[in-house]
């Protein structure tokens, strides 16, 4: 049983992904960027990926607010849409970079504030059963697409 609950085992994924983007946002070299948007793109792919596989549903199905959860899958597919094109670039790009940071603080902001306080009054949601389910799944995506 996982020591943690979903919520805060979501936030651990969101204080990586920030950490990344300021050793991004420090490094000089465009060979490192590169490699750290790579690496932001490939834990941001994994995590939205989790969260609306297994998260959202729960959360959903608990929760019942429909607004929040079609309002976190349009942040994400906002997030996707910089995320293919920072793939695609050859180059690090670093006015996209920071057009996706901006997104995903604006969006995990959201997610703490207004759906984690949700999820955690919530009586009929196991958010330690469901952080299982999330470690599984995260580990079975990170082993299928290593950065
Ligand atoms: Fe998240
Ligand atoms: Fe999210």
């Amino acid at each position: 049983m996982a020591q943690q609950d979903a919520c805060t085992l979501l936030d651990d994924d969101h204080n990586q992904v920030v950490r990344l983007f300021q050793q991004y946002k420090s490094a000089h070299q465009d060979n490192q960027k590169l490699l750290l948007a790579r690496q932001i793109c490939h834990e941001l792919d994994v995590h939205t990926r989790i969260e609306e596989e297994i998260f959202y549903p729960a959360f959903r199905q608990a929760v019942g607010d429909e607004a929040l959860v079609q309002e976190s899958v349009h942040e994400h597919q906002e997030a996707k849409a910089l995320i293919a094109k920072i793939e695609a670039a050859s180059r690090p790009e670093d006015k996209v970079m920071l057009d996706l940071e901006d997104a995903i603080l604006h969006h995990v902001n959201d997610e703490r504030e207004k759906m984690f306080p949700q999820a955690r009054k919530a009586r009929n949601l196991d958010l330690f059963q469901l952080a299982d389910q999330l470690q599984q799944r995260k580990a079975e995506l990170m082993a299928a697409h290593p950065a």
